[in-house]
């Protein structure tokens, strides 16, 4: 049988600190994916991606309680451990996945928030605290990890922005790398929120897609905004979601967009039975 490597679990801070500082003493490059775990394809990209530009890659995987809201999924959020170590088998270096008193010690106060495009009136009208939780933790996990480079998905086009912001405003010493979004062959968005759809409701999810796609072509063509996105949420409505935004916005500041002579993005969240999917595409 081939011998079947697998990335080192650092399963604690301390286990991640002795590794760091080996691989800091002989002036490593290092690459951070960090994930809440339940990988699928889109994770695995991300590491490609940014495999190339890495001498190490280290993986965190963290289900990070203060970016949930209370009326969400938390406590069942997949965790998957054994099967996301088994994905990554040997093609990234190490896994970082501390118990949650290692990020956040019983007497852990602070915390990480933006304006700007933190509060563009997307993703924060519906979990308000939802940045702040993801600025904390990405902050800490910057700190803890010390990364040369760091990776996240366009999917979360929004927390892309902020983390973005967050390393502008802190000066932190990260390269922040932006990854493409990864779709099923009906161009739904991978998430790991997808295993929560029904079998009916699966098949209408790539309506989101084809709607930004739709919605996009148009306003190339020079529709008027306000009518192309109120079309685009009865389409959607009409097939059984309920859309929370459909936005057209600017790619850097994601203030609302006039005109195709900027990048601009589309994005959208709906709910859809009992799950929220969002997605965004380039206009
Ligand atoms: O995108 C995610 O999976 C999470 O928001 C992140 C960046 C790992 C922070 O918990």
């Amino acid at each position: 049988m081939a011998h079947h490597r697998r990335a080192e679990l650092l399963s604690d801070r301390a286990a991640l600190r002795t590794r760091m500082a080996a691989w800091r003493e002989s002036h490593q490059i290092v690459a951070l994916v960090p994930t809440m775990g339940a990988l699928h394809e889109g994770h695995l990209s991300l590491v490609r991606l940014i495999a190339a530009r890495a001498d190490r890659l280290l993986v965190s995987i963290f289900v990070n309680p203060a970016q949930f809201t209370p009326s969400e999924d938390f406590s069942a959020y997949p965790r998957t451990l054994e099967a996301d170590r088994e994905k990554l088998g040997a093609t990234v270096d190490a896994i970082y996945c501390p118990p949650v008193a290692d990020i956040y010690p019983a007497d852990f106060v602070t915390s990480i928030s933006l304006e700007g495009p933190a509060t563009t009136g997307l993703e924060d009208r519906f979990r308000p605290t939802h940045f702040k939780g993801v600025a904390t933790v990405v902050a800490k996990l910057f700190l803890q990890t010390t990364p040369h480079l760091a990776v996240f998905g366009e999917k979360d086009f929004q927390q892309l922005c902020v983390i973005r912001q967050m390393v502008r405003d802190l000066e932190l010493p990260v390269n922040v790398v932006a990854a493409p979004t990864i779709r099923e062959a009906d161009g739904l968005a991978l998430s790991s929120r997808n295993v929560y759809l029904s079998e009916g409701e699966r098949a209408a999810a790539p309506l989101i897609y084809h709607t930004l796609t739709q919605c996009a072509e148009r306003l190339r063509q020079g529709d008027e905004a306000n009518l192309v996105l109120a079309e685009g949420v009865a389409i959607l409505e009409k097939s059984g979601f309920s859309v929370d935004y459909l936005e057209w916005r600017q790619a850097d500041t994601l203030q609302p967009a006039t005109t195709i002579e900027q990048p601009s993005r589309l994005l959208v969240a709906a709910r859809i039975g009992v799950t929220r999917l969002i997605d965004n595409i380039a206009v």
